[in-house]
């Protein structure tokens, strides 16, 4: 069985994973960091002796390692990550469209129409949007149509961003 996990596991976490893979059958037991798992599965020879970083954005936190000789030479885990990034989509709805939309429908946007380059070749279709109008507390009933949202366009993403510049250097 070959468990993922993060860079960031303690010693008793991996125990724990490794007791309960073993605990439900599994005769050997691999664990393998999360990022190199990623190079691998979109594959990225991890042998080779150049360096490559990879980027896994999770949930609440995104990982980033430089991957070389089979090895991960240096990595870092930082608070920026997906969850955010709908947060601050239902936040500018909120604030500059006066629309209150659900949580599902903020990630929906992010992953349909939003886009972390300001200009794309194939921008994508148009994208209705529903939800609550906050003047008058009734839904929407004309889809507020959304074609591409350029993350740098919401204000709250700046300070994401500039968090995470400073980890990068
Ligand atoms: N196609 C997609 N485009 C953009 N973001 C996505 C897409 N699919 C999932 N996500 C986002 O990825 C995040 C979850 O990442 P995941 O790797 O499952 O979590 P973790 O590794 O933290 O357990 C969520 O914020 C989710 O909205
Ligand atoms: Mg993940």
């Amino acid at each position: 069985m070959v468990d993922l996990h993060s860079i960031r596991n303690t010693e008793v976490e991996k125990r724990a994973v490794r007791d309960s893979a073993e605990h439900a059958g599994a005769k050997e037991v691999y664990l393998i960091h999360e990022p190199m798992a990623a190079a691998i599965g979109i594959g990225i020879d991890v042998e080779e002796p150049m360096g490559n970083m990879i980027i896994d954005i999770g949930g609440g936190t995104s990982e980033i390692a430089v991957i070389a000789l089979g090895g991960i030479v240096c990595d870092q885990s930082i608070r920026v990550a997906g969850d955010g990034f709908t947060n601050d989509i239902w936040d500018y709805m909120r604030r500059q469209h006066n629309i209150l939309i659900g949580e599902r429908s903020a990630e929906r946007i992010k992953i349909e129409v939003g886009s972390a380059l300001p200009e794309l070749e194939n921008p994508p279709t148009d994208f209705a949007v529903h939800g609550r109008d906050l003047m008058t507390g009734i839904p929407k009933r004309s889809p507020f149509r959304i074609r591409r949202l350029h993350m740098h366009s919401i204000s709250p993403y700046r300070k994401w961003k500039k968090r995470s510049s400073r980890h990068l250097k």
